[in-house]
């Protein structure tokens, strides 16, 4: 442990921290100061479970040797190379390892550092292949309800979650939003992937209707929703979405910065479910939380579209200072073979199983009124308290917090996404802990 590990800020008031709430937490700091593994250490030495892969990232677990020891050699060997009209190898490394394990026909990669990023890169991207393809009429954005696509003005417009939306304007124009497919009163329970809610992708085309395809350039969605509490498509959701692009020329994009890389079984949530999009979204377990990176992969039908013109013409005005930068390339080279070496982007489908049966087992516990589980993904639906939306299930984290469980909350849903190295015993200790959470008058 370093020198500083065990040392508390004394002032905590200068930090405005993200999406926290600031006057809670600073009176009662939950500070982390080391991890291995499955674990975290908190500043006052406890051990605390981690179920959630710090914020869905750490799919390898945490502090891996492979990792670590990658970045101590890149910062010492090239710290920073300019991204624009230069580069370095690694960088070139990677996006053809990404390649490798993405979708067939995904073979081109643009580099960005965070999923806000990759989600705005995304929508640019869509924007202007219509464009450079001379059907710059297709304006049009349609996102979902209830959708996360980060915190950019490109991602709330396109997001359905009102508190991300409400506070910041007129967002972008010209965006449009499908229904969400949460339906507790048909579904409620269901493991794995829901019987009803997948005619509501036909929306899509009342939607087409009403604005004209000439007008729509891409459909945004994430395969399985997180942020608003663990969605996952209907039985026939995402093919009827694909099919209805495919008529209609719209591009599909997959925000996958949850689902990317392992989360549900196979290295992509587009595999898992047999659809393939135009674009996905990808960054969090790119580089296993460690450095801040993201990837966008578009098919070569998007990227050849902009491979015309004079050669010394920039194709694309888009870019960052840190695309692709030596220290995250490095990071994610070296994730990248941890996830290989121990079979991680696979894992989450041998485990599936067992996952669900101690998930589904919370059933009894007061209060439940839900729940829903894929891959390596759960969640608990509980009921509000009347009149104080989100606090039962932000009483319910910080219980577990004391009580060495690390889990996630989002209004009154509990959801779950350990890291991928997670053990039956590990699954087993997660799930009596949060066990006795449920059942300790929340
Ligand atoms: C589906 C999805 N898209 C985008 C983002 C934004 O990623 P970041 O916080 O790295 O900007 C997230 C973050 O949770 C996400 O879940």
């Amino acid at each position: 442990m370093s020198d500083s590990a065990n040392v508390t800020p004394n002032n905590l008031d200068a930090f405005w921290m993200p999406f926290t709430a600031n006057r809670q937490f600073k009176k009662a700091p939950r500070m982390f100061v080391a991890a291995k593994d499955m674990y975290y250490t908190t500043a006052d030495g406890r051990k605390v479970l981690d179920a959630t892969a710090g914020l869905w990232c750490v799919n390898a677990g945490h502090c891996r040797p492979k990792i670590v020891e990658a970045i101590r050699k890149q910062a010492g060997e090239l710290d920073y190379a300019p991204a624009f009209q230069l580069a370095h190898p690694k960088a070139f490394e990677l996006a053809n390892r990404l390649v490798d394990i993405a979708p067939e026909g995904m073979n081109h990669v643009l580099y960005t550092n965070s999923g806000s990023e990759s989600v705005e890169t995304a929508l640019k991207v869509a924007l202007a292949y219509h464009r450079a393809k001379g059907e710059g009429s297709r304006f049009r954005l349609i996102g979902r309800e209830r959708g996360y696509h980060g915190v950019n003005f490109g991602g709330i417009s396109v997001g359905g979650i009102v508190a991300n939306r409400k506070m910041f304007g007129t967002l972008l124009t010209g965006v449009d939003h499908l229904p969400h497919t949460h339906l507790p009163e048909k579904n409620a329970f269901t493991k794995g992937q829901p019987e009803h809610g997948g005619d509501l992708a036909s929306e899509l085309e009342r939607i087409v209707t009403l604005h004209d395809p000439s007008t729509i350039a891409a459909v945004i969605v994430e395969p399985v929703a997180g942020s608003t509490g663990v969605l996952i498509p209907p039985k026939g959701y995402l093919k009827k979405l694909r099919e209805i692009c495919t008529k209609y020329g719209i591009l599909l994009i997959f925000d996958e910065v949850i689902t990317g890389y392992g989360r549900l079984g196979t290295p992509f949530a587009a595999q898992y479910y047999d659809v393939k999009p135009d674009i996905i979204i990808t960054a969090k377990g790119l580089t296993n939380g460690v450095i801040p990176m993201g990837a966008v992969f578009v098919t070569s039908a998007i990227h050849d579209a902009f491979m015309s013109g004079p050669e010394h013409m920039i194709e694309f005005f888009h870019g960052y200072t840190y695309s692709g930068n030596p220290m995250a390339s490095a990071a994610a080279l070296a994730t990248l073979d941890t996830y290989k070496e121990e079979g991680l982007l696979t894992r989450a489908a041998e485990l599936a199983p067992y996952w669900e049966e101690q998930l589904h087992s919370l059933r009894d516990c007061p209060y439940v009124i839900d729940i829903r589980n894929t891959g390596l993904i759960g969640a608990i639906e509980l009921e509000p308290i009347a009149g104080e939306a989100t606090k039962r299930a932000f009483t319910a984290f910080l219980k577990a917090y004391e009580d060495g469980l690390l889990i996630r909350t989002t209004g009154d849903i509990i959801a779950l996404s350990p890291p991928l190295i997670i053990s039956k015993s590990e699954i087993d200790e997660l799930f009596e802990k949060l066990r006795k959470v449920l059942m300790n008058n929340i």
